[in-house]
């Protein structure tokens, strides 16, 4: 009873910030067709703009469909595990621009470790991690990436968050600073907690503001045959 309840809670919550994280793009949206319809306007420039708000929105059900898979179970998180090396030079090389425009550098430190997600699911955890230290740690700093057997850890010397927000990070559309416009819909950390969970791992973030944030992640030893 109990845990359906906390579901049922779960699910009206998610819902209704599903639609209320919609409603912004499409209001915009709508603002702005409707001023491309009146005369003498830079209508290029409007439906730029207008492209840019159908885009979020599409980023953001691609984000909430997949988390509703791995929910469903249909995405099979931990099958094996995954030499980290490839994944993330793969990950470097596609982020190297964002990152040069960014001005940040980004450090890869894996030897030959393995760690017990799939290969997507891995790249999804990288991914996330790595875009968003690229957008928020600020000019000037370093991305580190460290993969040791049983860890994933990335960590960044920028601007951090405050101390009290580092618990609830990993919530959905919990985002930190809300005054500054940000990109995202905060949704990257719960997922990236999801699927380290669903690994049976468990996520931790640290630091503070100005001393950057590391984000954890740990996994079991694998059960082997001793
Ligand atoms: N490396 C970082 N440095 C400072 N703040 C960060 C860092 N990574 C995440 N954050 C903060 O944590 C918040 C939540 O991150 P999360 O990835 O869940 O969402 P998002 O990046 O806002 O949106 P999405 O990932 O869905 O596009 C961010 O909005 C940002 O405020
Ligand atoms: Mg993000």
């Amino acid at each position: 009873m109990e845990e359906a309840r906390a579901y049922e809670e779960l699910r009206v919550g998610f819902t209704a910030a599903v639609s209320h994280e919609l409603r912004t793009p499409l209001a915009r949206l709508l603002a702005l067709l409707e001023t491309a319809a009146l005369p003498d306007v830079d209508r290029d420039g409007l439906l730029a703009q207008a492209r840019e708000q159908v885009e979020e929105m599409s980023a953001l059900v691609d984000d909430i469909l997949f988390l509703s898979e791995l929910e469903s179970g249909r995405e099979v998180v931990a099958l094996g595990t995954t030499p980290a090396r490839p994944v993330l030079d793969d990950v470097r090389d596609r982020l190297a621009d964002s990152a040069e425009r960014a001005d940040v550098t980004l450090v890869v430190d894996a030897g030959e470790a393995r760690l017990p997600l799939r290969r997507r699911m891995l790249q999804v955890v990288v991914e996330n991690l790595l875009e968003n230290a690229i957008w928020y740690a600020g000019p000037g700093t370093t991305i580190t990436v460290t993969v040791r057997d049983g860890l994933l850890e990335v960590s960044d010397d920028g601007r951090g968050v405050e101390e009290d927000d580092l618990p609830r990070l990993f919530e959905r559309f919990y985002r930190s600073d809300r005054a500054r416009a940000s990109r995202g819909t905060g949704l990257g950390l719960a997922i990236v907690k999801h699927v380290v969970v669903s690994a049976g791992g468990e996520v931790d973030a640290s630091g503070g503001p100005g001393r950057g944030l590391r984000i954890r992640c740990t996994f079991p030893a694998p059960s082997g045959p001793f």
